[in-house]
């Protein structure tokens, strides 16, 4: 099966809500309320959300496609965290943050993601910062197995808000490659 990596543009919104809306369950803690769950995709992956992500500033998501469709999708922030416990755990700055990472089941343990992941990270560096800091779910030990195999460290922890309770969140981090500076 043949997969692309590309920068999403506004036409890719529709493809990318219903990549969300089957993918992001799956990051999920199994005793997570059905409507936050149905709620969260309303509110944070609809169309629209994504229509207006494409071309907000400093956000770049990079889509996983296949046939046509969309397997999986990615994206970076370059807006500092806030976020006091992210703050504390941190030790490079400044930092993009990998704020969402999603890979269709059908393509789980085949390299579809290890491929978007380098995509991703290579997006990251290119923005000249230090570093990368992302935070995932405790109990999502696939995901942080996959992010430990790529190179991310845990530096702390933190909480995530979904409906009206908090699930408890790794910070991970790691080094960027830093450019040479060029010749003055
Ligand atoms: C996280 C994700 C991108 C990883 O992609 P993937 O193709 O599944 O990743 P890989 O198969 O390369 O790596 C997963 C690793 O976790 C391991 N693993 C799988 N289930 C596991 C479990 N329950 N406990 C511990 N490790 C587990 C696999 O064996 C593999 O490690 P290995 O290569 O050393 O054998 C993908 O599973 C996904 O999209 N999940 C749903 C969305 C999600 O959770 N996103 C992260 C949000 S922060």
């Amino acid at each position: 099966m043949t997969i692309e990596i590309s920068t999403a543009t506004a036409d890719d919104a529709a493809a990318l809500a219903a990549c969300a809306a089957v993918t992001f369950p799956l990051a999920c803690p199994a005793d997570s309320r059905p409507e936050d769950i149905r709620q969260h995709i309303e509110t944070h992956l609809s169309a629209e959300r994504f229509a207006a992500l494409v071309d907000l500033p400093g956000h770049t998501i990079l889509c996983l496609r296949e046939q046509g469709g969309i397997a999986g999708w990615s994206m970076i922030v370059l807006d500092q965290p806030t976020d006091a416990d992210v703050l504390a755990a941190l030790s490079i700055a400044p930092v993009v943050e990998l704020s969402k990472f999603y890979v269709h089941a059908d393509h789980h343990g085949r390299g579809a993601a290890a491929a978007l992941m380098t995509a991703t990270l290579d997006l990251a560096a290119a923005s000249g910062m230090p570093g990368v800091w992302l935070g995932v779910n405790q109990e999502n030990a696939r995901a942080l197995r996959f992010y430990e195999k790529h190179g991310f460290g845990r530096v702390g922890t933190k909480r995530f808000r979904l409906g009206d309770r908090f699930e408890d969140d790794f910070i991970l981090q790691q080094a960027l490659p830093t450019r040479a500076a060029s010749a003055a």
